[in-house]
């Protein structure tokens, strides 16, 4: 090699280490910069961060974390830079106070591949969200789905859903797919005003597939974090087939139910439609008179529709679920119960919505259900939307946040016995139900679940006339299964059979 060759070689050299110091400390400092002034939190491994040292219940694992942490802390959660928020307080601030800053939603890979730049109201975080969760509260209001008005069509429902019962004469049954046809059918109602057959094969599919995503979502979370796992041979992020479940929910099952609706809608002349897809329509063709910019399209009814089912059904049929298996468990509350809705409606006719305030105790059970297991324990993450100062630290946008529900409703300087199940807690010495600010099934603040009025009027229609017109036990021999859960999106019972003797 000659002199000159070598010594361009060697500035080359040079250079090339020059430029990689100075990325790999641009690299530092950026970090750093982002990193500056964070709560503390648990080390994780790099690239995986906390991953293998969540457990199978990440909430509780978090409750240990506080511990040493404190309320707030960070950590990695994969590549994510995260938070987790504990404390009513903490909760309070960050969602209502900050409101603005903490209400944002992580992109996720599975919703971008499948649904484009039509990202619905569950995962959306920009215009579109705005225009259509006020679409969603300004249309539940219009239905009236926690009056009297619309309980007919739960009623009709619950009509279906209560002779599936009465049909399995008292046998050991697993209900749980048959609650999540029959809750489905409520949301089917206020999308398309119609309900589909339980025994409807393609119905049964779509209705399982919802809970086949909830289920697996754990596993999601990989392919989500890093889109190359989906690649590995033998689809172990489950990829493939969620993406499959998804491709079938959107085009085989919901857009053929609005073609259909949009025919009928047509041909009646669409103004007095009183559902989803009805009033949707009628938005459409008034875009942008209503709204200014208006983010209507047709594709993103698809994602509205595909949100409310997702988000609608499996946690109030889960709610349902934890409900019967609390009552089996108890028989004596179950009992109290049922005593309540003889006493005050009898055996005749069904609960009404207008029956709650005569049914304290039935509503104080409904709430301890939902406290003692938290559904949603870690909400739907948020996403910091910019940098923000929250209890004196930077937290910098994108960051993920997991405000700790379970933990809220499990905090024994709120809660008195707060391990122990006990529905008196939610009455006052006069026998009113009484609520605490921070119960918050549903979360709180701009993100607060859109569905919470016709959940409520759901559950409270599904309890009462379940108690009412059954008695609810284990099969012979079958003890209770174990209380703690299994995580998925939801916190969900382990698979039980019961018996339901007619009354
Ligand atoms: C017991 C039943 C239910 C529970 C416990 C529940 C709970 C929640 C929670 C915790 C969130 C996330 C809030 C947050 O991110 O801070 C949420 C979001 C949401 N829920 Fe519910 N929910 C229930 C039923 C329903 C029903 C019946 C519907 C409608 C059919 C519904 C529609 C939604 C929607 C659209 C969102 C997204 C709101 C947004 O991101 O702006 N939910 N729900």
């Amino acid at each position: 090699m000659t002199p000159f060759l070598k010594e361009v070689l060697q500035t080359v050299a040079n250079n090339v280490i020059t430029v990689i110091v100075f990325a790999i400390a641009l690299l530092l400092s950026s970090r750093w910069y982002r990193h500056r002034n964070l709560p503390p939190g648990p080390w994780g491994l790099p690239f995986i961060g906390i991953i293998p040292f969540v457990g199978t219940h990440l909430h509780k694992t978090m409750i240990t974390w506080s511990k040493k942490y404190g309320d707030v802390f960070s950590f990695y959660l994969g590549p994510n830079l995260s938070l987790a928020i504990h404390g009513y307080e903490n909760i309070k601030e960050a969602f209502v106070k900050h409101g603005d800053h903490f209400s944002g939603r992580e992109l996720m890979f599975m919703v971008k591949d499948t649904r484009g730049k039509y990202t619905g109201v569950l995962i959306n975080q920009d215009k579109a969200w705005q225009q259509h969760r006020r679409f969603l509260e300004r249309i539940f209001r219009e239905l009236g789905v926690a009056k009297s008005t619309w309980e007919s069509n739960i009623h009709d429902e619950l009509n279906h859903f209560l002779a599936e019962i009465t049909s399995k004469n008292g046998e050991a049954f697993d209900i749980h797919q048959l609650l999540n046809m029959s809750v489905a059918n409520v949301t089917n109602k206020i999308i398309l005003g119609d309900r589909f057959e339980y025994s409807d094969e393609s119905f049964q599919r779509h209705v399982k597939m919802i809970d086949d995503i909830m289920n697996n979502w754990q596993l999601s979370v990989f392919f989500n974090m890093y889109p190359w796992t989906r690649l590995l041979p033998g689809d172990p992020t489950n990829y493939f087939t969620l993406k499959k479940c998804e491709h079938s929910r959107q085009y085989d099952v919901i857009q053929p139910m609005i073609d259909k609706r949009k025919t009928e809608c047509e041909k009646n002349g669409r103004k007095n439609d009183k559902d989803i897809i009805g009033y949707y329509l009628n938005a459409l063709e008034e875009k942008d008179k209503l709204v200014k910019y208006s983010t209507f399209e047709m594709l993103q009814l698809r994602c509205i529709i595909d949100d409310l089912f997702f988000a609608g059904t499996e946690t109030t049929s889960t709610t349902m679920r934890w409900a019967l298996l609390y009552m089996i468990k108890y028989p004596h509350i179950q009992e109290k119960v049922r005593q309540e809705i003889f006493d005050n409606i009898g055996k005749g006719r069904l609960p009404s919505l207008n029956d709650r305030e005569s049914l304290p105790y039935t509503e104080a059970v409904l709430l301890e259900i939902q406290r003692y297991n938290s559904i949603v324990p870690l909400a739907v993450p948020h996403q910091t939307t910019a940098d923000v100062t929250f209890k004196g630290y930077h937290i910098p946008k994108g960051v993920l946040v997991y405000p700790n529900l379970w933990a809220l409703h499990r905090d024994p300087t709120l809660w008195k016995n707060p391990n122990i199940f006990d529905p008196l807690r939610f009455l006052d010495e006069n026998g009113h139900v009484v609520k605490p600010p921070h119960f918050m099934p549903f979360s709180i603040g701009k993100r607060i679940c859109a569905g919470e009025v016709l959940a409520k009027s759901e559950m409270f229609l599904y309890f009462s006339t379940m108690m009412q017109r059954f008695n609810f036990t284990f099969p012979n021999g079958r003890t209770t299964p174990s209380m703690e859960g299994v995580l998925g999106i939801t916190l969900c019972p382990e698979p039980f059979k019961l018996c339901a003797t007619r009354i």
